[in-house]
C-alpha cells in the first residue's frame, strides 16, 4: 500500500487509522507493507512517532494497544518524494522491486491536480503494471468536462477495472444495510415503487461549518462537495433495481440506469425546484457560530452554498411520479443522515380519524449518529372506540449487533486489497452524475441571485420548507 500524501490529513485521520484496526484484527497479510510517500524530509523512525501521534488521536483510546502498534508500525515505512518530479521516482521502484510481483495499491491522497503527473511517473517507471491498481479520492473534477480530463489521464495509464474511485459513503455499514435491507428481505419489494410510495426525502446534515477547508469548500460548494457524490450514491441505493449478482460490474450497470433516468433540472426549473443557502452568524446550544463568510479562507463576499435542498423525479417505469427530495447543509441544527421512505394513505378509511396523527405508514432508515430503522405503523389507540394513533418498530443497529463498526475506510482498503470493485464508482457513473449536476450549477449562475442566508445551527433556510409544502409534504424533522 503506497499512500502519496501519507503525512496529510486524510491520511493521518482515516487512512492509517483504519489500516491499524485491519492489522490488529488480524485482516492484513502478514506479508503487507505500508509506505507513506510526501515531500517532507521524515526517516522511517521519525514518520513512525508522527503517525502515532495523530492515529492515537482518530482511534478509540480503547482499541489504542501498544503492543498492536508496534507490530503495525514495523509494517511501515517513509520515502520522501515529490511526484512533480519524475526524476524522483527510481527511489520508489528500488523500494518496490524487491517484491515486483505483489499487488501494488497507490493511494492518491492528494490533491487532484497531481493525479496525472503521479500516475504518469509511475508509468514511466514501470510501477502501472498489471499488479497495480489506484484509488483516488474525490473531488474528481468540477464539472463534466474536467472530472473527463482527470478520467482520461488516469485512463492512459490505469484501465478501468484498476481505477478505484472512492466515495466513502458506500463504505459505511448503514449505507450497505440498506442493500441488505432492500435486496436481502423479501417484505419491501413488492411496496418499492411508485403505486404505494408517495415521496422520498434523502437528508445529509452536518452540524459542523466548513471547518479548516475552506480554500477548498469555497470553490466547491455543498453540490459538488456532497450532492455529485454521496447524496446521488444514496438515491441510487434506494431506487436502483435488484442487481443480477452482487458484483460490481451488475451493481454499478443498475445505479447508472439511475442517474440516467433522473429528470434534468435546466433553465427555469433549476428556481423552481433547488434551493441553495449559505450560512449566516447563528448559535447553537448557546454557542455562537460564525457566519460562513467569516471562515479561515473563504472570501468574504462569497455566494458559494453551504445548503442545497432540490426535488428531483426518476423518470422509469417503477418511480414515475414520485418526487425524491434530497438535502444537505453544513452548520445545521443536527448532525443527522436519513432516507424517509413514506407510503401512501390507506385506499379507504374504515376507522375514524384520531387527532391530527396522520394514516401513512412511513420506514426512516437512519445512516447517522445513530444507524437504525423505523417503521411508523398505525395501532389502536387503547380504550373505547377504534381510535388509531402512530407506534414505531424502532430497530437500533448498535443493540442488535454488540460488535465494533467498521470505519468506511475498512472497508474500502480491504475491498481495494483484495480487488473487488463493487463499492466503488465506475467511470460512467461520475459522468453521468455531473451531466446532471452542470446544469444546476450554471442555472444558479445564469440567474445571479445569492444563496439563501440562514442561521448557523437552524434547519436551513425557509425556501426549503415551502419546496415541499407545495407538493403538500414536509421534512420528516420539521413536522409538528
Ligand atoms: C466529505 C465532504 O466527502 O464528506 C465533507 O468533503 C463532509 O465536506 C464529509 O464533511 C461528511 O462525511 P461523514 O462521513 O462525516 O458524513
Amino acid at each position: 500500500m503506497v499512500v502519496f500524501g501519507g503525512t496529510g490529513d486524510l491520511a493521518m485521520r482515516k487512512l492509517l487509522p483504519a489500516l491499524y484496526y485491519l492489522h490488529r484484527d488480524g485482516h492484513l497479510h502478514e506479508g503487507t507493507r505500508i509506505y507513506a510517500l510526501a515531500r517532507a524530509q521524515h526517516s522511517a523512525e521519525s514518520y513512525r512517532k508522527f503517525a502515532k501521534r495523530h492515529v492515537s488521536q482518530y482511534v478509540a483510546r480503547s482499541d489504542f494497544e501498544q503492543s498492536s502498534w508496534e507490530s503495525f508500525a514495523a509494517r511501515m515505512d517513509y520515502l520522501s518524494l515529490d511526484v512533480s518530479q519524475r526524476v524522483e521516482f527510481p527511489k520508489l521502484t528500488k523500494l518496490l522491486k524487491k517484491d515486483s510481483e505483489r499487488v501494488r495499491v497507490f493511494y492518491l491522497a492528494t490533491l487532484p491536480s497531481l493525479f496525472a503527473p503521479t500516475v504518469k511517473h509511475l508509468a514511466s517507471v514501470g510501477l502501472a503494471d498489471e499488479y497495480a491498481r489506484v484509488v483516488l479520492e474525490k473531488p474528481l473534477g468540477e464539472s463534466l468536462l474536467t472530472a473527463n480530463q482527470i478520467n482520461d489521464q488516469i485512463g492512459a495509464v490505469f484501465d478501468e477495472s484498476r481505477v478505484f474511485r472512492i466515495d466513502h459513503y458506500l463504505g459505511k455499514e448503514a449505507v450497505q444495510n440498506l442493500l441488505a435491507l432492500r435486496f436481502g428481505n423479501a417484505l419491501f419489494e413488492p411496496l418499492w415503487r411508485n403505486a404505494h410510495i408517495d415521496h422520498v426525502q434523502i437528508s445529509v446534515l452536518e452540524s459542523v461549518g466548513v471547518e479548516n477547508r475552506g480554500d477548498y469548500y469555497d470553490r466547491a460548494g455543498a453540490m459538488r462537495d456532497m450532492v455529485q457524490n454521496h447524496l446521488l450514491q444514496l438515491l441510487c441505493l434506494v431506487a436502483m433495481e435488484a442487481p443480477v449478482h452482487f458484483e460490481p460490474e451488475a451493481v454499478r450497470n443498475e445505479k447508472l440506469k439511475i442517474l440516467e433516468a433522473l429528470r434534468p433540472i435546466t433553465g427555469m426549473d433549476v428556481q423552481d425546484r433547488t434551493v441553495r443557502g449559505q450560512y449566516a452568524a447563528g448559535e447553537h446550544a448557546g454557542e455562537r457560530l460564525p457566519a460562513y463568510y467569516f471562515e479561515k479562507r473563504v472570501d468574504h463576499d462569497s455566494n458559494t452554498e453551504t445548503f442545497v435542498a432540490l426535488k428531483t423525479e426518476i423518470d422509469n417505469w417503477r418511480w414515475a411520479g414520485v418526487p425524491f427530495y434530497l438535502r444537505t447543509g453544513k452548520s445545521m441544527a443536527q448532525r443527522k443522515s436519513e432516507i424517509v421512505i413514506q407510503f401512501k394513505p390507506v385506499p379507504y378509511r374504515l376507522f375514524p380519524r384520531s387527532g391530527d396523527n396522520p394514516e401513512n405508514n412511513r420506514l426512516v432508515i437512519s445512516l447517522q449518529p445513530d444507524e437504525g430503522i423505523r417503521l411508523s405503523l398505525m395501532a389502536k389507540s387503547p380504550g373505547r372506540g377504534m381510535g388509531l394513533q402512530n407506534v414505531d418498530l424502532d430497530l437500533d443497529f448498535a443493540d442488535a449487533f454488540k460488535r465494533r463498526r467498521w470505519d468506511a475506510y475498512e472497508r474500502l482498503l480491504l475491498d481495494v486489497i483484495q480487488g473487488d470493485a463493487t463499492l466503488f464508482m465506475r467511470r460512467d457513473e461520475i459522468e453521468a452524475a455531473w451531466r446532471w449536476v452542470d446544469p444546476i450549477i450554471a442555472g444558479w449562475q445564469d440567474c445571479y441571485r445569492s444563496p439563501k442566508r440562514y442561521p448557523a445551527g437552524s434547519w436551513g433556510p425557509d425556501a426549503a420548507d415551502s419546496l415541499l409544502e407545495r407538493q403538500g409534504h414536509a421534512w420528516l424533522d420539521q413536522r409538528s
